[in-house]
């Protein structure tokens, strides 16, 4: 069927998102919780993106100025309030779309991980020769029973009716429907302002469109989808936990199918936009939030938490490395256990190996920050840069109070707290004198114990 598909037809998408979503028992609208780092309503976009629709209307009711601020200007928002049901939803966005004459793509707010090739395949079979007037996403889910049936032969449906108003025979029909439809626009509006309300629910079903459409005598056409994840929808904590489950298992497939190795992939947990490229190892507990790009060779060690980072070839990261956005780590750097970098760059082979915490700052190529490092980059009111040079050495403890500069090959002595600029090559050692007093702690043992020993109360 995709053959007669007529790729030039304009496409309009209409997203549903005016339910209340009482479920998630939340004050963010239910399409703006996340998935992979991503909101459902963004992953659902960005499918629908693939196919270059020239309109995009999203129907809001509730939470209306969250979608608002959410799509800055993406789409179209068409208000539906009061919600009378799905058919009444897309009838909200006629207004929007009153210039717009092509294929419209209705889509739920809910159901965000449709693949764009399926909604290639639905649009492909609504240009078909025999000219349907509705195409129906369907799926045969395990447990059918809340969903609208579609009574369908050979592809074409006969009648669709709502759990509520079905009979028993009806009921145990296992095709249903996942709400999503394709319909062109010179159909749609004509349909949906002859859908009534006199039902179970006392609700405007869109479903009702192919009833009246069939019995005008026109083709409706079911297109099956065999994965049923993509078209579950999401309406509480725990079925965005399974969706979120389900996205990450595909996602550890893929980074190893990409030639990653995942030491104990259930533990590994990526965001929508991670990059991660060939032979990298990832041990156990690692967690990308969004922005990481990881280039290859790199070894991620257990239970680092990465997010905005790039880390460059064969760097080596953690165990419990934290990589904050703006840190770019280069070619062969080291960052350690317990090590924070937050907008900074680490040179090439540069090395923080313990207990440091590097922020606004420039680490030049084979520096070493030794254990306990700190860039103070923070007053209290504003933050001030860094600059370490080339192979500069930081001894360990040492505070250096930006801004501050220290030059190429210098040495820092351990446990300083450098104010003032170090020049290069230059040794900075900023330390109390040593007070050196032989045999005082000896003396000061005995006369401790001396004292305490007549505190004792006598014995009997
Ligand atoms: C709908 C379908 C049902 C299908 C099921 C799949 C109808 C009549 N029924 O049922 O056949 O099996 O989806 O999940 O279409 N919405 C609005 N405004 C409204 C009502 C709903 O925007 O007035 C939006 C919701 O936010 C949601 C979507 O439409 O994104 C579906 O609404 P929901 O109430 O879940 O539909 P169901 O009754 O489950
Ligand atoms: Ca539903």
């Amino acid at each position: 069927m995709t053959d007669t598909a007529n790729p030039s037809a304009p496409l309009a998408t209409v997203i549903l998102a005016a339910g209340k979503g009482t479920r998630m028992k939340s004050d963010t609208h239910k399409v703006l919780h996340c998935i992979a780092g991503r909101s459902m309503l963004d992953h659902l976009l960005a499918s629908a993106h693939e196919l270059a629709p020239s309109r995009q209307v999203v129907v809001a009711g509730h939470g209306r100025d969250q979608l608002e601020k959410a799509l800055g200007g993406r789409a179209d928002i068409a208000l539906q309030e009061p919600q009378l049901g799905t058919g009444h939803a897309v009838q909200m966005a006629q207004q929007a779309l009153a210039d717009f004459s092509g294929d419209v793509l209705i889509l739920y707010g809910d159901v965000p991980f449709v693949r764009a090739a399926t909604m290639r395949a639905m649009l492909a079979r609504l240009n078909a020769a025999d000219n349907p007037a509705v195409v129906v996403l369907g799926f045969e889910p395990e447990d059918a029973l809340q969903y609208g049936r579609i009574i369908a032969s050979h592809g074409r449906i006969e009648k669709m009716v709502e759990h509520k108003d079905a009979t028993e025979d009806e009921r145990a029909c296992r095709l249903c429907n996942s709400g999503l439809m394709a319909v062109k626009s010179a159909d749609l509006w004509d349909l949906l302002a002859r859908v009534g309300n006199d039902n179970a629910q006392g609700e405007y079903y869109l479903t009702d469109i192919v009833n009246i459409a069939n019995a005008d005598g026109r083709i409706c056409a079911v297109v099956v989808t065999d994965d049923a994840d993509e078209v579950a929808g999401i309406n509480s904590r725990g079925e965005l936990a399974q969706a979120e489950a389900r996205w990450q298992a595909r996602r550890r497939v893929q980074a190893m199918a990409d030639g990653a190795t995942l030491v104990a992939p259930d533990t590994v947990w990526f965001s929508w936009d991670t990059v991660i490229g060939r032979d990298v190892v990832v041990e156990p507990n690692v967690i990308f939030g969004p922005g990481v790009r990881v280039a290859d060779h790199v070894t991620i060690h257990a239970f680092s938490h990465l997010e905005g980072a790039t880390v460059a070839s064969r760097a080596d990261i953690g165990p419990y490395a934290r990589l904050r956005p703006g840190a770019d780590i280069r070619e062969k750097a080291k960052v350690g256990n317990f090590v924070e970098i937050k907008n900074a760059v680490m040179g090439e082979g540069a090395k923080a190996n313990h207990l440091t915490y590097v922020g606004d700052a420039e680490v030049g190529a084979g520096a070493n920050l030794g254990a306990g490092t700190i860039t103070c980059n923070y007053n209290g009111y504003f933050k001030h840069r860094t600059i370490i040079g080339e192979r500069a050495f930081i001894g360990s403890n040492s505070s250096l109070i930006a801004p501050i500069t220290i030059g190429a090959d210098a040495i820092v002595a351990a446990g300083s707290a450098v104010t003032r600029d170090v020049a290069p090559g230059e040794l900075r050692m900023v330390r109390a004198e040593q007070m050196v007093k032989p045999g005082w702690a000896d003396q000061f043992h005995d006369l401790m114990r001396k004292k305490k020993a007549e505190k004792l109360p006598k014995k009997g």
